[in-house]
C-alpha cells in the first residue's frame, strides 16, 4: 500500500550565525500507511516539532524529499500543491489548553478547522450543521 506520508532524508538546518548551524532535524527517514497512526518520540530538543513544521512548510526544509498522497510536498511548492497541502494537512498544537476551547466539546474546535479549509458549499453545509449544534 502506498504510504500517504513519506519522508526521506529530511533535513531542517537553522543558521544562528556564520559560525553556529542548528542541526535540528539531520536526515531523517520514515513513512506513514493509511490508516495508522504514527508517533514520534524523542527527547526533548531532539527535533520532533521541528519535523512537523518541516513536513507541514512552516519551515522550507534544507534538504529532503516529503511526499503525501503520492504529491511532491518538499521543494518549490505550486500554487495547487500548496493548497492541497493546507487543505489536507493539519496540525494540532501541543497545548491543548491554547488550541482548544474548554468550555466546548472538542470536536466542535475540530469541526471549525474543517469549515475553514473545505469548498464553501460544504462549508455552508457545515455552518448550518453548526447551528444545530
Ligand atoms: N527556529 C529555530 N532556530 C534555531 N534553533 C531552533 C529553531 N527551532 C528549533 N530549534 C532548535 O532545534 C532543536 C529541536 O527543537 P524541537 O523544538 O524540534 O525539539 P522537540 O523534539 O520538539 O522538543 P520538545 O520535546 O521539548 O518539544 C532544539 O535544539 C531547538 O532549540
Ligand atoms: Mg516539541
Amino acid at each position: 500500500m502506498e504510504p500517504i506520508l513519506d519522508v526521506k532524508n529530511l533535513k531542517q538546518h537553522f543558521k544562528v550565525n556564520r559560525n553556529f548551524t542548528v542541526k535540528a532535524v539531520d536526515g531523517i527517514d520514515f513513512y506513514i500507511a493509511p490508516g495508522e497512526t504514527y508517533g514520534l518520540v524523542g527527547e526533548s530538543g531532539s527535533g520532533k516539532s521541528t519535523t512537523g513544521r518541516s513536513i507541514i512548510r512552516l519551515y522550507d526544509p534544507t534538504d529532503g524529499t516529503i511526499t503525501f498522497c503520492g504529491r511532491t510536498i518538499s521543494g518549490k511548492l505550486s500554487k495547487e500543491d500548496r493548497k492541497f497541502l493546507h487543505t489536507n494537512m493539519q496540525m494540532i498544537f501541543q497545548d491543548p489548553m491554547a488550541c482548544l476551547i474548554h468550555a466546548k466539546k472538542s470536536w466542535i474546535s475540530w469541526r471549525k478547522a474543517l469549515i475553514f479549509t473545505t469548498s464553501i458549499q460544504a462549508r455552508k453545509r457545515e455552518q448550518r450543521k453548526f447551528t444545530i449544534c
